[in-house]
């Protein structure tokens, strides 16, 4: 594919932005600047069409540029609704009301711009309401790029160690500058052992458990039966806040969030990406008691919230309507996301099986990752061990090449839209059977 516009376009914003882009994370090669998206498809600045499975990493459940949700984009814009820094809105309102009525666990909520914000408040009204410092979050999620969180995603094994179901994995930051102190109040354990859960519980004063239901930022792990009861039950056990990360699984799994599907209640949720469709919305939410600590009489008790841009109206307006929408057309919109991914993850597994190339693909709903290895992981462990990184890297950018978008980084999870159609569906299979047909 021709990409000398994105090339010069990338050449540019090396020269005034540092690193060339705005998010580390978006570092990939291809270098692909896009220009224009629209329901499935995506457009670079060559004008090369791609359909898109990236999501801008999730948020966009109905689809680029969803038309009812720009057109109340345009409404309130048209309609004066502006920031206005003081008191409160009925858009803050409407949107808080939704969301309570969409997720049934959630009693208050507070909005911010973003799900590691939203992750980094639930983290003080947890310390806040225990009195406790420590956290615990699990090998191969993310949770944000805060301080604390910003650790053991995609762990390179020699730095990580072996398996630990009894006991936790060194602090391994994302980042430098991170405070030395911080790996003594944050403990990273392996996904899906309660054993290990247990044993953190039980070595130090821990505040919370951060950490996402299934695995979506190392492609789709799932919890194992009773995994999620089970931490429930510890929680309660040792008074831990359970914090479930729901910016990737929240509102793509069912609108009551991920919990409504595995039938718990974490004591704190937080949201983001999908409830706004592509616009930036985080929300904290959770029980009266704990919320409460927003309000609390005592100053020394409080909580504080803070931000210029909370509550702003445009990403509101995105995401009333995103819930409005989620809302009443709730079953055809997740029967659709449900089939439609199906139809694709069995139509890829097909096309592999065809070529006698093994594969596993791990599918929840719309969101599904592609491994190369014979099971679905069943932690980063699993994966690290068994999956072929470098053949991943290699057929996602062989794919891209054909005009497919998956994100060009190994184990990345892939989203399916409402905008997707039977017939993206149908080419994203062939245009598959066209790259394997030629190795990658
Ligand atoms: C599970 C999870 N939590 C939190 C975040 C951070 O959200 P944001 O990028 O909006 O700050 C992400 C982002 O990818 C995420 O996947």
């Amino acid at each position: 594919m021709n990409r000398t516009q994105s090339a010069e376009l990338f050449a540019r914003s090396r020269q005034v932005i540092a690193g060339g882009v705005v998010s580390l994370n978006r570092k990939v090669e291809p270098e692909i600047a896009f220009v224009k998206g629209r329901g499935s498809r995506l457009w670079d600045a060559d004008g090369n069409e791609y359909i898109d499975y990236h999501a801008a990493f999730g948020p966009y459940l109905l689809g680029h540029n969803d038309p009812e949700v720009e057109e109340a984009v345009r409404r309130a814009a048209e309609s004066g609704w502006t920031l206005t820094g003081s008191g409160t809105t009925p858009w803050e309102a409407r949107a808080a009301e939704l969301l309570v009525q969409c997720v049934p666990n959630l009693e208050k909520v507070q909005f911010t711009n973003t799900g590691s914000e939203a992750n980094a408040l639930a983290c003080r009204l947890a310390r806040a309401h225990t009195g406790r410092d420590h956290l615990v979050v699990m090998q191969g999620g993310y949770n944000g790029w805060h301080d604390e969180v910003a650790c053991n995603v995609m762990t390179p094994l020699d730095q990580v160690g072996p398996r630990v179901i009894q006991g936790e994995y060194p602090f391994v930051p994302l980042s430098a500058g991170i405070p030395q102190g911080t790996a003594e109040r944050v403990h990273v354990v392996n996904y899906n052992s309660l054993e290990a859960l247990e044993w953190v519980f039980s070595q130090y004063p821990v505040a919370a458990l951060l950490s996402e239901p299934i695995l979506q930022n190392i492609g789709v792990v799932k919890p194992k039966p009773g995994y999620l009861q089970g931490i429930r039950e510890l929680c309660d056990r040792y008074g831990v806040v359970w914090i479930m990360d729901e910016v990737k699984t929240g509102f793509r799994h069912a609108l009551g969030g991920y919990q409504s599907v595995a039938g718990v209640r974490p004591d704190l949720s937080v949201f983001g990406k999908a409830i706004a469709n592509g616009y930036p919305v985080g929300a904290v939410a959770g029980n009266e008691e704990i919320m409460a600590l927003f309000h609390a009489d005592d100053p020394k008790k409080r909580v504080l919230i803070a931000g210029t841009y909370n509550g702003h109206p445009i990403p509101l307006a995105a995401a009333i309507a995103t819930m409005e929408r989620l809302q009443r057309d709730q079953d055809t919109v997740y029967a659709q996301l449900e089939e439609r991914a199906k139809v694709l993850a069995d139509g890829l597994t097909e096309v592999f099986r065809e070529k006698g190339i093994t594969t596993a693909i791990s599918r929840q709903g719309s969101a599904f990752a592609l491994y190369f290895m014979d099971h679905e992981p069943e932690d980063w462990h699993d994966l690290a061990g068994n999956h072929d990184m470098a053949k991943d890297l290699r057929f996602r950018q062989a794919l891209i090449e054909n005009g497919v978008y998956f994100f060009p980084l190994p184990t990345k999870q892939c989203s399916v839209s409402t905008a997707h159609s039977e017939a993206d569906v149908a080419e994203t299979v062939e245009r598959t059977r066209e790259v394997v047909a030629k190795g990658f």
